[in-house]
């Protein structure tokens, strides 16, 4: 029997509420399939742990994370730790270490979820973004000149190598080939006149690779607005780290909000392991209520499950989440139900066996 470790680490807020239920659906995942199993362990990092120890993961935290296949981690991020701490110390610097350059985030309106655009059929919102995960304006780079004098300075690079976004930009091609989509590259090459320049010539060069991938370029400005006055131009869609972070925000609010949003950091040659989470923070004004929304982290289990290639599994568990939007009668509040993150959990669980 195929056996998956994974490291779980719920993180703060309302992480641990949403991940204990992930592991709950994963354990049923394979309970179902009889041909493999996991085995979770827990690590207590985040932001209590930082007020501890003054770190937000032990210090030999990466060399033991490398040993699973996988992490499910729930969201980093907590008032008293300044987020850029919390989410540098742990979040991206798994990212980074492990090598997961590519973020793997679906847009897609199930049935049931909520939508404010007008005039808007399901099958109208279905895009896989494809964020590049490693560099660029979130490398990290630049400096802090004359700290807290009249003159201070601040320059905050963005790093785009042709390594970085030959890869992605091959992956988002490969992956609109493989489903017999269209491809979109976002990327702003009018006012950012080196990085996008390069990110459009190199994505003009790997176009030529794949003649049969239909391709659409647009200027992230405009993006935003298409996507929501016409989102069923968006297939597959590649773009750079944060603008892939900021219109995947913008495509959460439009197929069902935050608590619907998954996504997968992936180590594509799986020389490391992935990381899969919800795409949202730690919502401290909702944290310990129990009203968390479950679905998201379920979701990203669902990702993991396909990762491991148990694809029939994964669109089962995605199933579920949709057939209990579409029953709509066990919901947590921000989809408009009074049912506890436990209960959604639940009814998941039933749909998942039923
Ligand atoms: P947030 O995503 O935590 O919350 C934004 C809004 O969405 C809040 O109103 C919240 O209640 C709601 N929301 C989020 N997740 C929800 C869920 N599962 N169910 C129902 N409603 C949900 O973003 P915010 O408030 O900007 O950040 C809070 C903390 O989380 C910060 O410390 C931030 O740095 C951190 N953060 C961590 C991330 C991660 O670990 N991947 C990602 C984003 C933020
Ligand atoms: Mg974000």
């Amino acid at each position: 029997m195929d056996v998956h470790k994974i490291a779980v680490i719920p993180g703060d807020g309302g992480g641990p509420e949403v991940i204990r239920e992930g592991v709950r659906v994963l354990e049923e995942a394979a309970r179902l399939d009889g041909g493999f199993r996991f085995e979770f362990t827990w690590f207590p990092w985040g932001c209590g742990y930082y007020l501890k120890h003054g770190r937000m993961m032990e210090e030999d935290g990466i060399s033991r994370l490398e040993k699973f296949d996988a992490i499910y981690l729930g969201a980093v991020g907590y008032p008293g730790v300044p987020d850029h701490i919390s989410l540098w110390d742990l979040l991206l610097t798994i990212r980074k270490s492990f090598d997961q350059y590519v973020n793997l985030r679906p847009i897609t309106l199930l049935k049931g979820a909520p939508c404010p655009l007008k005039d808007v059929r399901r099958e109208d919102i279905d895009m896989l973004f494809v964020r590049e995960n490693s560099e660029g304006e979130y490398a990290g780079s630049g400096s802090w000149l004359f700290k807290g004098k009249p003159n201070e300075v601040v320059i905050q690079d963005g790093v785009f190598s042709r390594t970085g976004c030959e890869r992605i930009i091959r992956y988002a091609f490969e992956l609109a080939r493989e489903r017999k989509k269209s491809l979109t590259s976002i990327s702003k090459a009018n006012a950012l006149n080196y990085s996008m320049v390069f990110w459009d010539q190199i994505f003009e060069e790997v176009s030529r690779e794949y003649p049969d991938v239909e391709t659409h370029s647009y200027l992230v400005d405009a993006a935003s607005m298409l996507m929501v006055k016409d989102p069923r131009r968006f297939e597959i869609v590649v773009t750079s780290n944060l603008f892939g972070d900021i219109l995947t925000d913008l495509g959460a609010a439009i197929a069902g909000g935050m608590g619907l949003a998954a996504g997968a950091n992936l180590n594509p040659e799986r020389i490391y392991p992935s990381m899969f989470e919800p795409i949202h923070g730690s919502a401290p004004d909702i944290a310990g209520q129990g009203k968390a929304n479950p679905l998201a982290a379920i979701w990203s289990a669902s990702q993991m499950l396909d990762f491991f290639g148990h694809e029939d599994m994964g669109s089962r568990v995605l199933s579920a989440i949709e057939a209990v939007l579409e029953e709509g009668s066990v919901l947590t509040p921000d989809l408009g139900g009074t049912a506890t993150t436990s209960q959604t959990a639940d009814r998941v669980l039933a749909k998942l066996c039923g």
